[in-house]
């Protein structure tokens, strides 16, 4: 696949040139008929039913014309209330069209042509991609392959310069399903505080975690803009029901007017439904998704282990692992020899030059599912 300038007939904008869809992608698009997929981070689960028959009934019973921008002012609420320590307004939520619109709109709303962001390496290559966008600069500060991609405050603080404007922060990770702990916070909010730098916090896997509930960022910095939806924890990927939080009024609204633009609102049928996303019925569908998750995540590891000699490392939150095939060779060839063979991973490089030697696993599959994968990647690569 060609970047987006050599396709096109015309000057593209300095803002768009080489920009090029994700190597995750290039990946799942060549994949073969029957290919089991470790590639995407899309959750397999069904969609809770209550919120299907919500999503009919709204559709068949009601008139679903715009909402207003920032979106219906009930979801608003519970969204903010998710926060307590924040104590938000309503007006301190944007609800978008998934994360992913939150988070291109808090880069755009940060950064200034040349500004500086950090961005950890590995990460999810769309914030490079809108860092790109927003015609910034993407810094990378390590997370440690040597340490199992944990947070290293001395990486971080090394990339600060005074044209440093944002960071980005995300636990669980993808692509390695770490997770920040509370030091790490608190010494992410030291090194930041009095210098003005926004910290973008990618909370979208905030409710998939193994073990304690993950701190959010804004705990600990006010800074901090949250991007987060509903996406990845009720298997609501296509739904688009996303949101940006922050505590500081401008910048929120900032993100209000520009998501207007970009999108007028998120669709109202989702908006409607996702109204009883926050209820104990939710909650358990929550729950579920995490015990499916964790007990897959172990399964997996173990099988690498024991069928291949491998080490992945083991996830705290999300649905990823990092299979560490520096002894077999070139990431890229792997992911290539695995294709070929119908098992869709993504090799390492693809989330930076620290996770080169891995590739990146997702378990939204089942137990089976996951067996043959790892039984074909075993042939392949023998
Ligand atoms: C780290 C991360 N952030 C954001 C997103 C965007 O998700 P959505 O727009 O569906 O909320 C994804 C999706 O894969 C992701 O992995």
């Amino acid at each position: 696949m060609s970047a987006v300038s050599e396709k096109m007939g015309f000057e593209l904008p300095q803002r768009m040139r080489g920009l090029q869809p994700t190597l995750i992608r290039q990946f799942f698009e060549r994949a073969l008929p029957e290919s089991i997929n470790f590639g995407l981070g899309e959750p397999d689960l069904p969609t809770p039913e209550f919120l299907r028959n919500e999503a009919a009934r709204v559709t068949l019973e009601e008139q679903n014309g715009y909402t207003s921008h920032p979106g219906i002012p009930a979801l608003r609420d519970k969204i903010a209330k998710q926060y307590p320590h924040l104590e938000l307004p309503r007006t301190g939520v944007v609800v978008t069209c998934g994360s992913q619109e939150a988070m291109t709109a808090a880069f755009l709303c940060t950064v200034d042509v040349g500004d500086e962001v950090l961005l950890p390496d590995p990460s999810f290559p769309a914030y490079d991609a809108c860092v790109r966008i927003s015609q910034g600069e993407p810094i990378y500060y390590r997370m440690p392959a040597e340490k199992d991609f944990a947070f290293d405050i001395d990486e971080f603080r090394a990339r600060i310069t005074p044209k440093t404007k944002a960071a980005v922060v995300i636990s669980p990770s993808n692509p390695t399903g770490k997770i920040l702990t509370e030091q790490n916070f608190r010494d992410i909010a030291e090194t930041l505080e009095g210098t003005g730098i926004w910290l973008i916090s990618d909370e979208i896997y905030s409710d998939l975690y193994f073990n304690e509930r993950p701190h959010s960022a804004s705990e600990f910095y006010d800074h901090t803009i949250i991007v987060s939806g509903l996406s990845k924890s009720l298997s609501m990927t296509g739904w688009r029901l996303g949101w940006a939080a922050c505590k500081d009024a401008d910048l929120i609204n900032a993100i209000q007017v520009l998501h207007g633009f970009l999108t007028v609102c998120t669709s109202t049928i989702t908006q409607k439904a996702s109204l009883i996303a926050w209820t104990d019925e939710a909650e358990a569908a929550k729950e579920h998704a995490r015990s499916v998750y964790r007990e897959r995540g172990r399964f997996l590891v173990d099988l690498f282990e024991r069928e291949m000699g491998l080490h992945a490392t083991s996830p705290e939150g999300a649905f990823y692992t990092m299979l560490d095939v520096r002894s077999i060779g070139d990431d890229l060839d792997v992911a290539e020899k695995c294709l070929q063979n119908r098992v869709v991973t993504v090799p390492g490089v693809a989330f930076g030059n620290e996770a080169k030697g891995f590739l990146r696993i997702s378990f939204c599959n089942t137990e089976e599912r996951m067996a043959e994968g790892v039984a074909r990647m075993k042939h392949a690569l023998k």
